[in-house]
């Protein structure tokens, strides 16, 4: 019998690294997209960011957990170090990043390519969010909530109160 009589056993396990501070619905779009595609994604959150970040880790871990909830085969978790350490550590293929405009591009390119200098066997899959989240960012999310702006279709309502009492 061919090999392609047999039905693919390998799992794919991809991480979506970033900062999420917050999580907002562009984040989500890509979750859900990453979700469809391999058998299992972890969001991984960056513990210490190289400026203050507005939510600790722990918050934006928990954040992230109560909206990607509604996946069986989604899970977040904090990492810290190298990227590729960690994506060896969880025994991971993929590395999972979004691409909103040409304007990520060259950063992404640059990160991809560090990250297989460091880790040949692993690859980066690039992923469109929705042409909706092209302008979103977790950035402009805290200047839009630090100065009262309205926040509503930019982030999920349970981070939209958060963000709120933490500038009340
Ligand atoms: O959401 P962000 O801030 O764009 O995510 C950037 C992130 C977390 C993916 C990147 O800073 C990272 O991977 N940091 C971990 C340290 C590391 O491995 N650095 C070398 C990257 S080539």
């Amino acid at each position: 019998m061919g090999s392609r009589s047999f039905p693919r056993m390998k799992s794919i396990t991809a991480i979506y690294p970033g900062s999420f501070d917050p999580v907002t619905n562009g984040h989500l779009d890509l979750i859900a997209r990453g979700a469809r595609i391999f058998d299992r994604l972890v969001v991984a959150v960056l513990q210490n960011l190289e400026k203050e970040p507005l939510f600790p880790a722990p918050e934006r871990v928990q954040m992230l957990r109560q909206v990607t909830s509604e996946w069986a085969n989604v899970e977040v978790d904090l990492f810290d170090g190298l990227l590729v350490d960690y994506v060896r550590r969880q025994n991971a293929q993929v590395i999972l990043r979004g691409i909103r405009a040409v304007s990520d591009y060259e950063y992404e390119l640059q990160m991809a390519l560090m990250n297989r200098k460091l880790e040949p066997r692993l690859e980066t899959v690039f992923m469109l969010p929705s042409e909706t989240y092209s302008y979103l960012s977790a950035k402009l999310v805290r200047e839009i909530a630090q100065l009262g702006g309205p926040l509503t279709g930019l982030v999920p309502p349970i981070v939209e109160e958060r963000l709120r009492a933490k500038m009340a």
